[in-house]
């Protein structure tokens, strides 16, 4: 568990009734449609509606929080629940079809990633991502060092990222995404591929940010991470709230849940 010397200010995200559907034009669903009532037909008639060559799919279906500063909020849930989309849709990238989402301050989706480019050095990604963050030109390289060292990707920050392992472009864009203080962090399953020691730095910083009254959000299917990093969780189930309560508490009922339907436990 993390340090509870954090006293929770003011709401910061207000998630209320949120629902988002994906619309994807100009599907065919004819294949599905003509198929006889196997398996497939089954499996695509329950979770997709399709009208005029629109198949929609209902991906979150009215979830509701509030989330405080310095708060850090797990979020669990299997593959497909609306674990990513939930954040989409905080981090203002899509649109709620329904209710509405309410962020204070600036909210970043490890969300220099996307303006981030491969092809090019981890330098001019510093400069790139520390620009999309709002810092100024001084400002990104006062900071460069400390990126570079917290990354600690030595000498490939000359290098075009493309020659980065996994692990390390996940520590530089965690590193250049944290380097201005969000307001709202989220990070999708971001840490998954850093090592251990890359994981406690992320764990400190984390920490950091809460008590600079920020608020992060970490998806990640590594409930020991979840734990290591979180005061509270939200475990999400088919595009609901299933669960919201004390990380430690959430990711124990999560964790009976996935076994139980994993079939009997061996060992
Ligand atoms: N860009 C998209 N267009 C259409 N459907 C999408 C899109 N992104 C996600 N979906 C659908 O929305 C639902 C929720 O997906 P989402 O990515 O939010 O799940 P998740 O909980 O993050 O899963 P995972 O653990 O696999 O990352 C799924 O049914 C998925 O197929
Ligand atoms: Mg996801």
């Amino acid at each position: 568990m993390t340090d509870g010397e954090v006293v929770l200010g003011d709401p910061s995200v207000v998630v209320d009734d949120l629902h988002v559907t994906y619309r994807i034009l100009g599907t065919r669903r004819k294949a599905v449609e003509a198929a006889p009532q196997g398996r497939m037909r089954k499996l695509v008639g329950r979770s997709l509606g399709s009208t005029g060559g629109v198949t929609e799919i209902h991906a979150v279906r009215g979830v509701s929080f509030v989330a405080r500063h310095g708060e850090s909020i797990g979020i669990v849930g299997t593959n497909g629940s609306g674990k990513s989309t939930t954040l989409q849709a905080l981090a203002g990238l899509i649109q709620p079809s329904q209710g509405s989402v309410y962020v204070a301050g600036i909210p970043s989706l490890l969300g220099v990633s996307a303006v981030l480019v491969r092809k090019l050095t981890g330098a001019r990604n510093i400069m790139i991502g520390g620009l999309a963050l709002g810092l100024t030109k001084d400002e990104v390289e006062e900071r460069f060092d400390e990126i570079v060292e917290f990354a600690d990707i030595g000498d490939f920050v000359h290098l075009p990222m493309t020659t980065y392992s996994a692990g390390m472009a996940a520590r530089l864009r965690f590193a250049i995404s944290t380097a201005a203080v969000p307001d709202v962090l989220m990070i999708d399953e971001a840490l998954a591929t850093g090592d251990a020691a890359f994981r406690e730095r992320s764990r400190q910083r984390v920490d950091e940010i809460r008590r600079q009254a920020g608020t992060v959000f970490v998806v990640s299917h590594s409930l020991a991470s979840i734990k290591a990093m979180c005061t509270r969780a939200i475990w999400i189930d088919k595009g609901l709230v299933r669960m919201d309560g004390p990380a430690e508490d959430v990711t124990a009922a999560y964790h009976e849940h996935t076994r139980a339907r994993s079939g009997p436990a061996k060992g």
